[in-house]
């Protein structure tokens, strides 16, 4: 991929490679909807991944070509302007680093990818990611992940204008080889926790439904968690000091029952008992327990369908596909729902049996076939070094 983007940015651009970064896409194990309620999240890194070549510009000017696009596309860094698609993105990193006062340096950039577009792997932070670590290594920032990973979160939401939670990013910028990130969204805290690779392996399977995470739903949802905590508290049904659904336990829900009305009961369940399935995930991961990790995914899938009400026919299918087949641990929709992939853990000598099925079964009903992804955990976005 690296040399494709460097031939890329000759052919394209005009112009010698001087820089070179990856970025890679996320998959969430489980922790949905948790990151905007100050909650638990554990998603890895991937190695479906997008590259970028760069070469600095002393005008101030950006040119940018992706070989999923076409077109090579233009904006200047001291005036970008809404409104022209995936190079939203990029102008948004350049936004949030003019409004966090840092040195910005014109650059023409090259990008080519593995990653699917608008498949809920995370193109967008990917995209972010790649054009915050080059801004940096352009002007010798030496910003780590965890400022990258804000920096590309403050373009999502401030220029993009998307409401996301910061899962995304910190996963893109944060993941480790062979690793999950238990992130605490809080704090932003997080710890590494190994994946047993030669007994665990990740399928990724698109359900072709795409989902406009600026549109309605995605923020319907954040509203009605705030709202369904703010009736809470007035009525008194959670302790005086709780800021978030993070703060609630299911002892609390009996209480909760009798504050809300069905709907954002429903959502703060659903919330609540995501935050326990993540750390119970971690401790299951931790001493070995894939078949309890894998009941963990279906309760956490059932919980996404039942009562945050973010799926799909096409992603209850994949799961019920997954789940039904021998030497597969468990499946949920992964990312915000609505459309999107799922994820499947899977015993690895058993990983092509389960994508076979997942593919027939899909193909039965929906009459087309589903991109099924084998991958591994990655390490998070960082400079390449140059193609000689
Ligand atoms: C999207 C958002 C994340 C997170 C998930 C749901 O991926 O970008 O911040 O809220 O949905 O868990």
């Amino acid at each position: 991929m690296l040399d494709a983007a460097a031939t890329w940015l000759r052919e394209r651009l005009g112009r010698e490679p001087e820089l070179a970064v990856r970025a890679p896409g996320r998959v969430n194990l489980i922790g949905e909807h948790t990151d905007y309620n100050q909650g638990l999240v554990l998603p890895c890194a991937i190695d479906l991944e997008l590259v970028a070549v760069g070469a600095r510009r002393a005008d101030g000017r950006f040119r940018v070509a992706s070989r999923q696009v076409g077109e090579p596309a233009e904006f200047d860094a001291a005036a970008p302007t809404r409104g022209r698609g995936w190079l939203d993105y990029v102008q948004g990193v350049v936004a949030a680093f003019r409004a966090a006062g840092l040195p910005i340096v014109g650059l023409d950039l090259a990008l080519v990818s593995s990653l699917p577009r608008e498949a809920g792997l995370s193109s967008s932070a990917a995209l972010e990611l790649a054009v915050a670590t080059a801004l940096a290594e352009a002007a010798g920032l030496g910003l780590d992940g965890a400022a990258r990973a804000r920096l590309a979160h403050r373009a999502e939401t401030d220029f993009v204008g998307v409401p996301c939670g910061r899962m995304d990013q910190l996963a893109c910028a944060l993941g480790r080889r062979d690793h999950a990130l238990r992130i605490d969204c809080r704090d932003d805290t997080v710890e590494a926790i190994p994946l047993p690779g030669h007994r665990l392996g990740l399928l990724i399977a698109a359900s072709g439904v795409r989902r406009q995470l600026a549109s309605g739903a995605y923020a319907r949802r954040r509203t009605e968690c705030a709202e369904g905590l703010a009736r809470a508290r007035q009525a008194g049904a959670l302790p005086g000091a709780a800021r978030a659904w993070r703060d609630a336990g299911s002892e609390q829900l009996p209480v909760l029952q009798r504050a809300l009305d069905p709907v954002r009961f429903r959502r703060a369940r659903h919330v609540i008992r995501e935050n326990q399935r993540v750390e119970e995930t971690c401790a299951a991961l931790r001493t070995g327990d894939l078949p309890r990790v894998g009941a963990l995914l279906r309760e956490g899938m059932a919980s996404l369908r039942d009562d945050f009400e973010v799926s799909v026919p096409e992603l209850d299918l994949l799961c019920e596909l997954g789940d039904a087949t021998p030497g597969c641990f468990g499946s949920r929709l992964t990312g915000a729902g609505f459309g999107g992939c799922t994820v499947h853990l899977v015993a690895p000598a058993r990983a092509e049996a389960v994508a076979d099925a997942l593919r027939a079964g899909f193909a039965r009903r929906f009459g087309r076939e589903p991109p099924v992804w084998p991958v591994v955990a990655a390490d998070g976005a960082a400079p390449l070094p140059l193609p000689s």
